[in-house]
């Protein structure tokens, strides 16, 4: 028998200023599949996780809402909490990095870098917003990439081509908090001297910790391109910026008052931080855990943080005497119908909202039948999700239940397994190939085998037809074995399913009364006991639901800032909500046909909570059908007659409630709060707005 592993696993934390969406999903159900298989295998493995509280973005949203850090964190902990256990996401500890446990630790990294003189102050050019009064932050300023020349880019790294730089780097920097520019001025900042651990940091990052890909990738921090006798040339590994001074939100330096350590640097030190407050609950030691060579450390996270993950975290890891990472699992996006998540369009999904309309298990499973362990883009093309929901879960899994126990309620299963050919023995085998997939993270191959396995037990109950022999008492016994073979199979299923459809093993337990627990399970029949009657196991999805879904995170899309009732006028909080836009020049703008309208009609649409249906003129012969988001705000008698600016060359929306042509401009976050705008008098429908 395999030994028992102790395995600690964490998903990436995730930002406690925002929620939970659907391409986070894609990392955390990753994640919660591995833990549970893990433990289905009979490992002792604990899934850490913890929200990442600290950093500038909290502090500007706690203070455009007018209370403190922590009740923003305080609330945002709980929403994510609620998405994640919805989702059948089972985290053994969900702690915050703001934690007593994760100062200490971060005290004590700090303490042991600074020992090791990795610690060296430098004098950094930051920029300084001089209407603010403050030094910005990277995600504070945008301007042009200096590698590529990318404009509008946040101040931290490059979204275009992966550039790590500081802010005072970017060309045109601009303050996304007043929109001026942004003055250069000195501060002294602390940093750690990466380029000493070198060495290490090249040997271990090659040496198997990593997905192929990315070990590559990190060759590009370690080496120059190749010279002319095509050597690499090696460059040193650059010093890392961990302090901000303050305001800062976060923990002080101890030995230099008025610094803060940088959010990135006590994010990871959360998982430590936030294995120790599991520890103090359960009676267990953190060095078992993180100083213990008997205990594998799984990272999970996405290909946008693996730098963070892969030199500055293990040279911590190391410099601070903690177990370096086993295994660095590493994901690539999400894109939804081959195109990047876009509000716009509606596939910007938050986790809440798609569970207002659709099962959580059929996101479980097609995520599961896409993830391979090559670090890749996923695509959510939703026809194949409902092809998969319904033709493999519905269709091919469930269906081996739904068409088989009703006929055994009364008698329960066989008492002597009957013969079916081998499906039994040869499912059992198959166990051990689909738990190699999955200890691998191929998930997509593990989904292929067993469905591959169901599509083998169908036909056996096609061909034995139970509804056929019921109808005839001489073939009772023939009746109870044909169940007894097809529940079996069903339940080899389930347990296989397990870690990826915890509700359907629980169900499958409910149906046989025999709970599952263990891998090993699959390997043995289930015999002599009863069936309970059967209950309904999982819907077949409705294309319906999934427009429905997508219709209202398009209406979402605003920002939710409704909270902010007691905000101060002409503050400058809206600049610092939404920061200005890309500059452009005078021809990108004149591609905006911009026209006066009057309405002519305006109706609520039923169904739709925050549409009204308008019918507007530029003049002459002809109208145009708008739906516009603009329901709480306006009673739809008070819009007819009125004039409204609309996009009139925008193109024609296909929308669950019919056909939008163009869009009224208006201001405002959302909700009640949208101002339509309108011409002074004396413009005329079709006018050019310039
Ligand atoms: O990228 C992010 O969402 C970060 N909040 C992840 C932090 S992971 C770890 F280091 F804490
Ligand atoms: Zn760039």
């Amino acid at each position: 028998m395999a030994a028992k592993r102790r395995i600690l696993v964490t998903s990436a934390l995730p930002y406690a200023n925002g929620h939970i969406h659907i391409g986070h999903l894609v990392e955390y159900l990753q994640t919660d599949i591995w833990v549970r298989f893990q433990k289905l295998m009979g490992h002792h493995c604990v899934y850490i996780c913890a929200d990442d509280t600290h950093g500038t973005a909290i502090s500007l949203r706690a203070q455009a809402e007018g209370r403190s850090e922590e009740a923003v964190i305080a609330e945002m902990s709980d929403a994510h909490q609620r998405d994640f256990a919805a989702f059948g996401i089972a985290f053994d500890h969900y702690g915050s990095t703001n934690s007593e446990s994760t100062r200490r630790y971060c005290h004590e990294i700090w303490k042991s870098l600074r020992a090791a003189g990795l610690v060296a102050e430098h004098e950094v050019e930051q920029l300084f917003d001089t209407a603010k009064g403050m030094f910005l932050s990277d995600r504070q300023v945008r301007g042009t990439c200096p590698r590529c020349g990318s404009k509008n880019q946040p101040g931290d790294n490059c979204g275009h081509c992966g550039a790590t730089y500081s802010p005072a780097d970017l060309a045109d920097p601009v303050s996304v908090l007043s929109g001026t520019t942004p003055e250069v001025r000195t501060a002294t900042h602390l940093f750690v001297t990466l380029d000493k651990e070198r060495a290490f940091l090249e040997e271990w990052t090659q040496s198997g910790p990593l997905p192929s890909e990315s070990a590559n990738y990190l060759k590009n921090y370690f080496f120059n391109e190749k010279n002319e006798n095509g050597e690499l040339r090696p460059k040193p590994l650059q010093d890392w910026d961990v302090s901000r001074p303050a305001p800062y939100f976060g923990f002080e330096i101890p030995d230099s008052p008025g610094n803060y350590w940088y959010v990135w640097f006590d994010a990871p030190i959360g998982y430590i931080g936030s294995t120790a407050d599991w520890c103090e609950k359960h009676g267990e030691r953190v060095d078992d855990w993180w100083r213990s060579e008997k205990t594998e450390i799984h990272h999970f996270i996405g290909k946008d943080i693996q730098y963070f993950h892969t030199l500055f975290w293990p040279a911590m890891l190391k410099v601070g005497g903690f177990q370096l990472p086993t295994q660095v699992h590493i994901h690539g996006f999400l894109t939804v119908d081959g195109e990047k998540m876009s509000k716009s369009r509606g596939t910007f999904v938050r986790a809440s909202t798609y569970l207002q309309h659709l099962d959580p298990a059929y996101l479980r499973y097609f995520y599961a039948s896409k993830l391979t362990s090559k670090v890749e883009d996923l695509d959510l093309s939703l026809d194949e999700f409902v092809a998969k929901v319904n033709g493999d879960l519905v269709g091919k899994v469930v269906n081996l239940a739904s068409r088989s126990a009703k006929f055994v309620a009364a008698t329960g299963l066989s008492k002597k397994y009957p013969d079916d050919g081998g499906l039994f023995a040869d499912f059992a085998s198959a166990g051990t190939q689909i738990a190699k997939d999955y200890a691998n993270g191929d998930y997509s191959r593990a989904m292929r085998r067993i469905m591959e396995l169901a599509d083998r037990a169908n036909p056996y109950v096609e061909q034995a037809a139970p509804w056929e022999l019921r109808k005839d008492p001489a073939k009772a016994q023939q009746l109870q074995d044909v169940c007894t073979v097809a529940l079996n199979l069903f339940r080899q299923l389930c347990i296989y399913l397990a870690p990826v459809l915890p509700k359907l093993a629980v169900q499958c337990e409910e149906l046989l009364g025999d709970p599952i627990l263990n891998w090993k399970q699959a390997k043995k029949h289930l015999l002599g006991t009863p069936v309970a009657p059967f209950k309904h196991m999982m819907q077949r999805v409705e294309r319906a639901s999934i427009e429905a879904m997508i219709e209202s995170s398009r209406e979402e899309s605003a920002p939710d800032l409704s909270t902010n009732a007691a905000a101060p006028q002409d503050s400058g909080e809206w600049l610092e909500k939404e920061p200005l836009a890309e500059q452009i020049g005078i021809e990108e703008f004149g591609k905006v046909d911009l026209r006066v309208a009057r309405v002519l009609e305006a109706k609520e649409v039923p169904g739709a909570d925050k549409l009204l249906q308008l019918t507007v003129s530029l003049g002459g012969t002809g109208t145009r059908n708008i739906f516009a988001g603009i329901k709480a705000a306006y009673a739809p008698e008070s819009l007819v007659g009125k004039l409204v600016v609309i996009v009139a060359n925008l193109a024609p929306r296909k929308m669950k409630f019919g056909l939008s042509e163009g869009m009224v401009v208006a201001a405002g976050p959302g909700g009640k709060d949208v101002f339509v705008l309108s011409p002074d008098s004396g413009a005329a429908p079709g006018q050019r707005v310039h």
